[in-house]
């Protein structure tokens, strides 16, 4: 063979090897040789936790979430600050209210028992919101697995990243656009907002002093309003929830029948019926469950796979709350 064939040859090789180490993808059953019962362990520790306190499927969804939108889904959120760092999870947007960190600990644990070294906290994550959406009756789905653990957490980047409730429909679409989702995900994955709960804090800037013609919000349905005055007093204790909707333990589709009654809980619920198209898709998610329940299971996959860490890159955390050293 030619030098030149050769070197031609070992270029095209390592270009090779460089694009397919970049493009590394999630894959299902990704642990399936390396720790086989993962995802049974981590289904397992859900149930525990979900018997123990059913808020827990809320808190794990969203933790999820968060994790996805605030550089990628690479478990930041789960880190703990340290002297010199405010982490994500001490962020406005996620203290006080993210909660179901004790039971990603617990799954933690076992799996660091089993196959030490070997889960990523950002996978069980992902495994975690499935197995809670599961358990309060959506739709389980297979998740595509493979994430490592960022080693950065920034309470300035959740503060950047995180849409907060009063937005309206085009900043939605624009927020979830930036992380390469659609309008109609921002709509399906709004539907999560059927499980879990919210704190007063969240939405009374629609119940007093709205604004300078109506102190109530006059887009909020006036029999919910009252009855959210009566659960979320002027000036009272800032730890006061209340539940998203009547069934907060279900993953049905209340909330889209909420949100198209007027009561929807934040603006950015709300929000969805003045443009005609997230309308009509608040419209026939309310009227479709069985559509809405799958529509749901896929745009979570997608939204799994914002700004992963995969291959060789990040590292696998021993403990969820601190980076390796
Ligand atoms: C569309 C933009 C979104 C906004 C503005 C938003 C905002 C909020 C707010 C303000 C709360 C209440 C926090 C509190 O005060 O306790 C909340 C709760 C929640 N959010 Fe969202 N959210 C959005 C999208 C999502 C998505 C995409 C998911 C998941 C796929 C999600 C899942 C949840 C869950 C499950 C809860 C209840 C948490 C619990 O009970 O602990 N949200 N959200
Ligand atoms: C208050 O009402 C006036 C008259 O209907 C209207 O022009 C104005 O835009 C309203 N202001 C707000 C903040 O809604």
């Amino acid at each position: 063979m030619s030098s030149k064939l050769l070197q031609t040859l070992t270029t095209a090789l390592l270009c090779f090897c460089i694009v397919k180490t970049a493009t590394a993808q999630l894959q299902v059953g990704f642990y399936q040789r390396s720790c086989g019962f993962a995802e049974f362990f981590v289904k397992q520790q859900v149930r525990a936790a979900f018997i123990n306190d059913n808020g827990v499927a809320a808190g794990l969804v969203r933790l999820h979430f968060h994790d996805c939108f605030v550089m990628g889904c690479d478990g930041s959120v789960l880190l703990d600050s340290t002297k010199s760092n405010t982490a994500e999870k001490d962020s406005p947007p996620n203290n006080p209210s993210l909660r179901g960190f004790e039971a990603v600990d617990s799954i933690k644990t076992i799996l660091e028992a089993m196959c030490p070294g070997v889960v990523s906290c950002a996978d069980i994550l992902a495994f975690a919101a499935r197995d809670s959406i599961e358990i309060t009756g959506g739709l389980g789905y297979d998740v595509p697995a493979g994430r490592r653990d960022g080693r950065v957490s920034l309470a300035s980047e959740a503060l950047k990243n995180l849409p907060p409730p009063t937005l309206d429909v085009n900043q939605l679409t624009n927020a979830f656009a930036n992380k390469g989702l659609t309008q109609e995900e921002m709509v399906t994955l709004s539907g999560a907002h059927t499980l879990g709960r919210s704190h007063c804090t969240s939405f009374t800037n629609r119940l007093y002093n709205f604004n300078s013609n109506s102190s109530i919000d006059p887009t909020l349905d006036a029999m919910y309003a009252s009855q959210l005055r009566r659960q979320c007093p002027q000036g009272g204790d800032a730890s006061l929830v209340v539940p998203m909707e009547a069934t907060p333990a279900t993953a049905d589709v209340a909330y889209y029948r909420g949100v198209a009654t007027n009561r929807g809980l934040f603006t950015s619920d709300q929000t969805l019926l003045t443009d005609g198209k997230t309308k009509a898709q608040v419209f026939q998610n309310a009227q479709n469950p069985f559509l809405w329940r799958s529509k749901f299971a896929s745009a979570m996959v997608n939204m799994g796979k914002i700004g992963v860490l995969t291959g060789n890159t990040g590292e696998i955390r021993k403990n969820c709350r601190v980076i390796n050293s």
